[in-house]
C-alpha cells in the first residue's frame, strides 16, 4: 500500500490527524491494534481545553459535543473543609470548562473518517517502522486476518499512545526521556447518579485527594487518590464511597449523592517527555511522546495541540515543499508540551496528600492553596494554564482550519 501519511494508533491525536490532513487533501492510511468497539469505550479524559472545543468546531466534527457537553464557568477547590470556587471564564475573558468525554470525540472523528472514505485498519499487529531515515519510510504489519501488510509512506506519525512501538524506533543515543512517577494512583468510578455540585470539585484532605466530575446529568465521574499499589479488589464500593465523602466533606451543609457505581479502574500517576518528538521521518504526537498525570486535564488536549501543529508542519510540505516547520515540529511542541507538564505537576502537588511531607512542607501546601484560591493574580494564572494557553504565535495553524 502507498500512502502520504501512515497514522499508528486511533487514539484522539491519531484519528485528528487524519480529519485535518483529509480536510486538505492530504491522504493518510491509521492502522490502530485494538478494535473499534472497544477505542470507542475505552473512559478516559472528560475535560477540554477551549482550543480542543473550537478546533473541534471549526474542522466540523462539534456538532454533538455542543449538544451533549457540559460547559461550565469555574471550578471549586476544597481543603479544610472550605470551599473556595475559582471563577475561570470571568478569569480568562470569557472561556469554558467543557466537559465532553474522550470515547465520544472518539466516536466522531470515526464517523467523520467513515463519512470521507479514508482508509483505517483495526485489530493490527506486529508493527514495525523502518526506513525512517529514508525519503520512504515504512510500516509493516499483520492485519486482522493475519496477513503480512506494508504501507510506504512520505512520513509517519507515531500516535500510539504511551506504549508506543513508535518511539521505541527513535535511536536510544538520540532520545532524552524525562520521567517522574509519583507515590499514588487514581481510582477513578462512574456512578449512576444526579451530579452533586455544579461544576467540577478537586478536593484536598488530610486523607488523600479526590475529584468530583461529571458525564450527563445521570451519571458522574469520581476519583480518589489511592496506595500505588492496590488493586481493584482492595475497593469495594462501600470503601470508596466512605472516602468520597470524607474527603469531599465540606463545613457547610454539603452532600453527596451516592448511586451504584456501573465502571471502576486504578490509573498510576507519572510525568514523562520524550526529546525529540521527531526522528528522521517519523513524527510522535499525544501520549506517544508525552504523559502528564491526569489532575491538569491536559493529556488529550496536548495531543490535539500536537497533531494541529503537525497538520501544519505537512501542508506547508506539501503546498510548496518546504520544510522548515517539520524540522522545527518537535522544538515547536516542547516549548507547549513542558507548560502543560509543569501545570500538571504543580496541579498534583497542590491537591494530594503527600506522606513524604514534613510538618513544615504541609502547611506550605496549605498556604499556597489559600493562596490560589483568594488572590486574583494566582487564580487568574491557574484558570488561564487550565483552560488552555493559546498556541504560540509562530505555532499558530490557522491554515489548519
Ligand atoms: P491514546 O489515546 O493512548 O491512543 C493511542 C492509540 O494507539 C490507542 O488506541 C492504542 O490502542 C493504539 N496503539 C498502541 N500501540 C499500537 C500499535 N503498536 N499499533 C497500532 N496501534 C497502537 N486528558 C485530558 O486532556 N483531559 C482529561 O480530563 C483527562 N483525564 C484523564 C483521566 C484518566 C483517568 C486518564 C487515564 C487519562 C486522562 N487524560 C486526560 C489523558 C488522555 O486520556 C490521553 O492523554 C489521551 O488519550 C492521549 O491521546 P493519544 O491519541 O495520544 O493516545
Ligand atoms: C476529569 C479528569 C481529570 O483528569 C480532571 O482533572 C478533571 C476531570 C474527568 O474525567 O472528568
Amino acid at each position: 500500500m502507498r500512502t502520504q501519511i501512515g497514522i499508528i494508533g486511533a487514539g484522539p491525536a491519531g484519528l485528528m490527524l487524519a480529519h485535518l490532513l483529509q480536510r486538505k487533501g492530504i491522504e493518510s492510511v491509521i492502522i490502530e491494534s485494538r478494535s473499534r468497539m472497544e477505542i470507542e469505550r475505552t473512559i478516559r479524559a472528560g475535560v477540554l481545553e477551549q482550543m480542543t472545543v473550537d478546533l473541534l468546531n471549526e474542522t466540523g466534527v462539534g456538532e454533538r459535543m455542543m449538544k451533549k457537553g457540559i460547559f461550565h464557568e469555574g471550578i471549586e477547590i476544597r481543603y479544610n473543609g472550605k470551599r473556595r470556587r475559582i471563577d475561570m471564564h470571568h478569569l480568562t475573558g470569557g472561556k469554558y470548562v467543557t466537559i465532553y468525554p474522550q470515547h465520544e470525540v472518539i466516536k466522531d472523528l470515526i464517523a467523520a473518517r467513515i463519512n470521507a472514505g479514508g482508509k483505517m485498519f483495526f485489530n493490527v499487529s506486529d508493527v514495525c517502522l523502518s526506513g525512517l531515515d529514508t525519503a520512504k519510510p515504512n510500516i509493516s504489519y499483520l492485519n486482522e486476518s493475519g496477513e503480512k501488510e506494508e504501507i510506504i509512506c512520505d512520513y509517519i506519525a507515531g500516535c500510539d499512545g504511551f506504549h508506543s512501538p513508535s518511539r521505541q524506533s527513535i535511536p536510544a543515543e538520540i532520545r532524552k526521556e524525562y520521567q517522574k512517577i509519583y507515590p499514588y494512583s487514581w481510582l477513578g468510578i462512574l456512578a449512576e447518579a444526579p451530579p452533586s455540585a455544579p461544576e467540577l470539585v478537586y478536593a484536598h484532605h488530610e486523607d488523600g485527594f479526590a475529584l468530583h466530575s461529571t458525564r450527563t446529568p445521570e451519571i458522574q465521574r469520581l476519583y480518589l487518590q489511592v496506595n500505588p499499589e492496590d488493586s481493584i479488589d482492595d475497593w469495594p464500593d462501600e470503601r470508596i464511597w466512605e472516602k468520597l465523602r470524607l474527603r469531599l466533606s465540606t463545613e457547610d451543609e454539603w452532600t453527596l449523592i451516592e448511586g451504584p457505581v456501573i465502571q471502576k479502574n486504578i490509573v498510576p500517576m507519572r510525568s514523562f517527555i520524550c526529546d525529540p518528538m521527531q526522528y528522521g521521518r517519523l513524527f510522535l504526537a499525544g501520549d506517544s511522546a508525552h504523559i502528564v498525570p491526569p489532575t491538569g486535564a491536559k493529556g488529550l488536549n496536548l495531543a490535539m495541540a500536537d497533531v494541529q501543529i503537525l497538520a501544519g508542519a505537512l501542508f506547508d510540505y506539501y503546498a510548496s515543499g518546504e520544510t522548515g516547520r517539520l524540522e522545527r515540529y518537535s522544538e515547536i511542541c516542547l516549548r507547549r508540551v513542558w507548560k502543560a507538564e509543569r501545570f500538571s505537576w504543580y496541579m498534583t502537588s497542590l491537591l494530594h496528600r503527600h506522606r513524604d511531607y514534613t510538618p513544615f512542607d504541609y502547611q506550605i501546601q496549605l498556604a499556597e492553596l489559600d493562596h490560589v484560591t483568594t488572590s486574583k493574580a494566582a487564580a487568574q494564572s491557574l484558570s488561564e494554564n487550565y483552560v488552555g494557553l493559546p498556541l504560540e504565535f509562530e505555532e499558530q495553524p490557522l491554515s489548519v482550519i
